[in-house]
């Protein structure tokens, strides 16, 4: 580490500020494994004033694994390029009004859906409201080491079933939800135990999200409710971080221990909201 590295921890419950590091040059095997290690302790790295080219913001995500492609939810369904943008403008790029069933804006892993979810996450703040327009993380360990130990115990062998279109349930009615949910079952295969082991870390954490709708061996209608209650209990305040975006931020977490959302709390039809976001190919989720 070089004098010039100043590090400052963003919130008691993630997140960690690192200056004197200049991401748009290749960053030595030493530099990435700092960053990993950091990510190990804080879960959340942020740098800010870096303005990357999509050259170099590829090149960085590579450092930490394979690119993760990504597909459309709505449309053709095309692969869209590894880098990708997340923005509120419209096709002549005027800022616009997010849809407010927008997955992005509940708490979710990325690609939690798939066998193996998304290790690291990378988003790069190409434009910021002036005002709000935040990311919210939730710290899953927290989660996991306040749940009470009769929960722990409940849980352990449990695997939660997840189904991409299952965040289209948010706002319905649980009977709404069951009949979804049963219809989704139909298709998916893809399932977590609820409890991890952290590969990296060996810490364990409470796994899940808006994408799972189902418990593997229990009634939908009991394994849903489980599931509302463990994801009220893991977004509770006190294991949120909120980051405030500034022009040029690169923010770099672990998507093995976080949840995280986006913030509608910016005057939408005046400004835009742009971030590139990249993702590091997928992880075996371990059982605890
Ligand atoms: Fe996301």
């Amino acid at each position: 580490m070089t004098n010039k590295r100043r590090l400052q921890k963003l919130s008691p419950v993630a997140g960690i500020e690192v200056e004197g590091m200049d991401l748009a040059s290749s960053l030595t095997s030493h530099g990435i494994n700092q960053i990993k290690s950091w990510l190990d302790s804080y879960q959340i790295v942020v740098f800010r004033d870096q303005y990357l080219s999509r050259e170099a913001q590829s090149r960085l995500t590579s450092s930490f694994g394979p690119l993760e492609e990504h597909k459309g939810l709505s449309g053709s369904g095309d692969i869209t390029p590894s880098l990708h943008i997340i923005a509120n403008i419209d096709s002549g790029g005027n800022p616009v009004r997010l849809d407010p069933s927008d997955h992005n804006l509940f708490w979710h892993i990325d690609k939690s859906y798939l066998s193996n979810p998304v290790q690291f996450s990378i988003l790069h703040a190409l434009e910021t409201p002036k005002h709000g327009g935040d990311t919210q993380f939730a710290n899953l360990y927290l989660a996991y080491n306040e749940l009470e130990p009769k929960m722990k115990e409940r849980l352990v062998g449990l695997r939660a079933r997840y189904t991409r279109g299952a965040s289209k349930m948010v706002g319905r009615d649980i009977n709404t939800d069951i009949q979804y949910a049963n219809d989704q079952n139909q298709q998916s295969t893809v399932s977590h135990p609820l409890i991890h082991t952290h590969p990296s870390t060996g810490r364990k954490l409470l796994f899940l999200d808006i994408h799972a709708d189902h418990i593997e061996g229990q009634p939908q209608e009991q394994g849903l409710k489980l599931l509302k209650d463990l994801l009220e209990h893991a977004t509770q305040e006190k294991f949120i971080y909120t980051h405030n975006w500034l022009q040029g931020d690169v923010v770099i977490w672990d998507n093995r221990c976080l949840l995280h959302r986006a913030i509608p709390n910016f005057a939408m039809t005046a400004n835009r909201r742009i971030l590139r976001r990249s993702l590091v190919r997928g992880f075996n989720p371990i059982q605890a």
